[in-house]
C-alpha cells in the first residue's frame, strides 16, 4: 500500500502511450492497488496509472469512494442506473460497444481546479482484465461511461483539457505551471 505522486499536466509523462499488461503479476497487483490508495487520497473517483508516470494500461474507477450510497437512496439508484458495482479495477481496457452522447463537466486529478465540459459516449461495454487477471466485461452509462473514458484517455497519453481550444488550453497551462511552482515549493495541488 502506498499512495504515489500524481503527476500534473503538462508534465510528459502524461503523453506517454501506456503499452498492455502481459501478465497480472504481484507488481501489477501492487500497482493497482497504489492506484486506489492514490486516488482516495487526492478525492479523485478515478486514476490511471500513467498520472503515476507508470506508462502500463492500468486504471481504477470507484465513483462512490466515501461510501454514500450506503445512506444515500436517490444516488444508490443513480449509481446502479449507470452499471456500477463497486471499485473497479481495468486491465488492458477496451471499448467494444459505444452509442449515444452526453456532454459532461469533468475534471482531472492531473489538472487540479479545473473543470470543462466534455463530450462522450453515454454507453459504452468494456472489456478488460480485473486485478485477479480474470476477463470480464462491462456495461456503463452516465458518469460511469465518462468517467472510464477519461481514464481510457490517459492510457493514450491524453488530458481532457486537449479537446479545449488552443486558447482555453494554454490558459489552463499557464495555471498549472504556477501550480506546479507552488508544489514543487512543498505546498499540495488542491485536488
Ligand atoms: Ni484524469
Amino acid at each position: 500500500m502506498a499512495v504515489r505522486k500524481i503527476c500534473i499536466w503538462p508534465d510528459p509523462a502524461l503523453s506517454e502511450i501506456a503499452t498492455k499488461v502481459e501478465v497480472v503479476d504481484a507488481s501489477v497487483q501492487t500497482l493497482v492497488q497504489d492506484l486506489f490508495d492514490t486516488m482516495y487520497e487526492a478525492h479523485g473517483v478515478g486514476l490511471a496509472a500513467t498520472q503515476v508516470a507508470v506508462a502500463q494500461r492500468a486504471l481504477v474507477i470507484d465513483l462512490d469512494p466515501l461510501a454514500d450510497a450506503v445512506h444515500d437512496s436517490e444516488y444508490a439508484e443513480q449509481l446502479e442506473a449507470w452499471g456500477f458495482k463497486g471499485p473497479q479495477a481495468f486491465i488492458n481496457p477496451e471499448i467494444i460497444a459505444s452509442s449515444g452522447s452526453i456532454w459532461w463537466e469533468e475534471g482531472c486529478l492531473s489538472v487540479p481546479g479545473i473543470t470543462e465540459k466534455v463530450k462522450r459516449f453515454d454507453e459504452i461495454t468494456v472489456k478488460a482484465l480485473d486485478a485477479k487477471g480474470e476477463v470480464f466485461e462491462l456495461s456503463a452509462s452516465g458518469l460511469y461511461a465518462v468517467a472510464i473514458q477519461h481514464e481510457m484517455d490517459h492510457l493514450e497519453g491524453k488530458v481532457f483539457v486537449e479537446y479545449l481550444s488552443k486558447l482555453k488550453r494554454d490558459v489552463v497551462k499557464r495555471k498549472m505551471l504556477k501550480l506546479k511552482t507552488h508544489t514543487d515549493d512543498g505546498v499540495e495541488a488542491a485536488l
